[in-house]
């Protein structure tokens, strides 16, 4: 079970070692597990439909792995320390032996609600215990669960609900974030308006304001996990059967379902969070992503639970009761390895030192960042002030898609380099492609990051979908998994990430489509056409900056609040614009397409030297958006 590499030189030998045989490399490592029944195949693959099956034949379950297989050893271990928002509310713990009870209970629940394996199951819920424990309990009876990052809008809801034909919503009466409360429960009634494949809703009590309820469908979460048995044996799973499905953007069209399967999900995620951590036995872990975000899935629940760690579940936000709420809670459960995004780094080091050196923070080993690029100045700050120059900053590339973490330090075994993700993890094989798809062997080049070779935690397909998954990852360049990211190779081979080159936005850390968004704000009753663009922003990484054409005389302000108001109907408020800028015309190309270039440059600041701009249809369209330009 401890599948830590111990330095760097072992790290090149394993590498090596994983790239000469990846099948031996990985069925060592999946030995290391509790299998119900061998495995028969460890891999078949062809990147051109795709196909790719790990540990065929063999039969798991990953509950088993998570929590049975500790509880002889490490039962009485907590396995969450859960800190609530309102630091003076009571902290929960959750040990082993408590998790595997109440993930028993909830599951033998589910099951009296009529869910079997293979039903989807979609978790809307804040971060609380009990938003994990019904991960756990729908992998336990091989339900699938998808979860819907509780930001997302009713509509936001609806789309992914319908998209998996959810049987079942488990959700709460409300959640809390800093000073701002939100009833999920109501969120979840009306996106049930436009929901048929949904037979209950269950609802758990948390922020315990009145919130309506529908009789036949609606059950009490509490009530129902009382009056079930403790005893709950797990579902035997196919490895290639689903675990989960989790919707993530893309350049084009709706959200798609990535989907993750059983047995390489496990084995990749446990694997890549012992090293990546160099979490050792009795460490104190805490990942402050949401479990609604793929981050949250592998290392808050999936890769700790694997690994019997013990970690923090923080149910708040970093700026509140103030900008110090993170290192406190360090401090209080002696946090050994923080894994955050550079947004909220850049967020709290703009508030100022004061709110860091009141806290020691001397527990920190290994401190972590992931979601998107880390610039140099955040990297330096969070490397000196909260590492104290004494802990290794890991920086962490992966996806959605990936699963788990595909290139990054390990712990202080690996060189490190500001700005860089470093190297990649053992059985990860990126490659660099020029614009003609030819792989760029040498360093010190820059290119389309694309994998080679498939790993255990690679998608399987998008949900209902396999020609899109073909299409989104596969197609652009023949025999590899495309990324939609850019990136550099140094002259040591160490890889830089640069950012997404397809129309995809990368707003703190939280993905969306250009496209998306420009569909939620054309439900506008006053928008005839707009077109979004991402322009650089001091703490988000990217903002999101709208071009709205419209046929009403209303004031810009007025338009302006409205457009805010369509895409927090549409998506959420997380992915409402930072600037709106009402114009006359989108700069289009005779054929009709806009000039996106244009647009990027103007919201990048630019206000001269557009390039060759000849093939515009009208010109002084361009003129007429610079006079306003935001
Ligand atoms: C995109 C994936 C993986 C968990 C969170 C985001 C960007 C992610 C890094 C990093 C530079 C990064 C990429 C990637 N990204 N980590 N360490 N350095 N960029 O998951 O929502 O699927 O987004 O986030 O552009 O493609 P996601």
């Amino acid at each position: 079970m401890n599948l830590r590499i111990p330095s760097f030189e072992v790290y090149k030998s394993e590498y090596q070692k994983s790239v000469d045989n990846p099948e031996a490399f990985w069925s060592e490592i999946a030995q290391t597990f509790e299998w119900k029944k061998p495995w028969t195949n460890a891999l078949s693959w062809n990147f051109n439909e795709p196909n790719v099956k790990w540990f065929e034949g063999g039969s798991m379950n990953i509950t088993e792995n998570m929590l049975d297989r500790h509880l002889e050893e490490r039962g009485d271990q907590v396995a969450f320390y859960w800190e609530p928002n309102e630091p003076g509310d009571v902290a929960k713990t959750l040990t082993y032996k408590e998790l595997h009870r109440e993930v028993c209970k909830l599951a033998n629940g589910l099951k009296s609600l009529g869910i079997e394996k293979g039903d989807r199951v979609c978790i809307y819920m804040p971060m609380t215990l009990e938003g994990i424990i019904s991960v756990i309990a729908c992998a336990r009876i091989g339900a699938v669960h998808s979860i819907v990052f509780a930001g997302f809008s009713s509509n936001a809801l609806a789309d992914r609900i319908n998209d998996a034909k959810a049987k079942l919503v488990i959700t709460s009466d409300g959640l809390n974030r800093g000073t701002k409360q939100l009833d999920l429960k109501a969120m979840v009634d009306e996106a049930l308006k436009q929901c048929d494949s949904v037979e209950h809703v269950l609802v758990h009590k948390h922020t315990h304001n009145d919130t309506n309820y529908t009789e036949g469908r609606d059950v009490d979460y509490q009530s129902l996990v009382d009056s079930m048995d403790d005893n709950c044996p797990a579902e035997a799973m196919d490895s290639e059967d689903m675990l989960f499905i989790l919707y993530t953007s893309g350049s084009t069209g709706k959200p798609k379902g990535v989907v993750h399967t059983c047995g390489g999900y496990m084995i990749y995620t446990a694997y890549s969070f012992q090293n990546v951590f160099q979490y050792e036995q009795g460490d104190v872990f805490w990942c402050t992503a949401d479990i609604g975000w793929i981050t949250g899935h592998s290392y808050i629940v999936y890769g700790p639970l694997l690994s019997g760690a013990t970690s923090v579940v923080f149910e708040g936000i970093p700026t509140y009761p103030d900008c110090g709420r993170f290192w406190a809670v360090c401090d209080k459960y002696k946090v050994n390895q923080f894994y955050t995004a550079p947004t909220a780094i850049r967020a709290l080091m703009g508030a100022g030192l004061e709110f860091v050196t009141p806290f020691k923070l001397d527990s920190l080993k290994v401190i972590g960042s992931v979601g998107e690029p880390i610039n140099d100045e955040a990297w330096q700050w969070y490397h000196r002030e909260i590492g104290k120059d004494n802990c290794p900053v890991v920086d962490t590339w992966w996806q959605t898609e990936t699963g788990g973490i595909m290139i990054s330090g390990l712990g202080s075994h690996s060189p490190m380099n500001p700005t860089h993700a470093g190297y990649p993890l053992p059985g990860i094989q990126p490659v660099l492609l020029d614009q003609d798809g030819n792989e760029i062997t040498e360093n010190e080049v820059e290119g389309y990051l694309c994998v080679k070779y498939p790993w255990p935690s690679i998608l399987r397909t998008t949900y209902g979908d396999h020609e899109r998954c073909k299409n989104v990852y596969f197609s652009n360049y023949e025999g590899y998994y495309f990324t939609g990211d850019g990136a550099k190779r140094d002259k040591d081979g160490m890889y830089r990430i640069i950012g997404r080159v397809d129309d995809v936005i990368n707003v703190s850390g939280h993905r969306f489509g250009t496209a998306e968004i420009e569909d939620a704000i054309n439900t506008n009753q006053h928008v005839v056409e707009s077109a979004v663009v991402g322009y650089p922003h001091d703490i988000k990484g990217q903002g999101i900056y709208a071009y709205v054409v419209v046929d009403s005389n209303e004031a810009d302000t007025a338009i302006e609040l409205s457009v805010c108001d369509s895409v927090s109907d549409g998506i959420g408020r997380i992915a409402k614009p930072d600037k709106i800028q009402v114009v006359t015309g989108l700069p289009k190309t005779r054929s009709g397409k806009i000039m996106r270039r244009i647009l990027r440059k103007i919201a990048e600041g630019e206000r001269a030297n557009f390039g060759d701009t000849s093939t515009l249809l009208d010109p002084t369209v361009v003129e007429s958006i610079l006079e306003k330009a935001k």
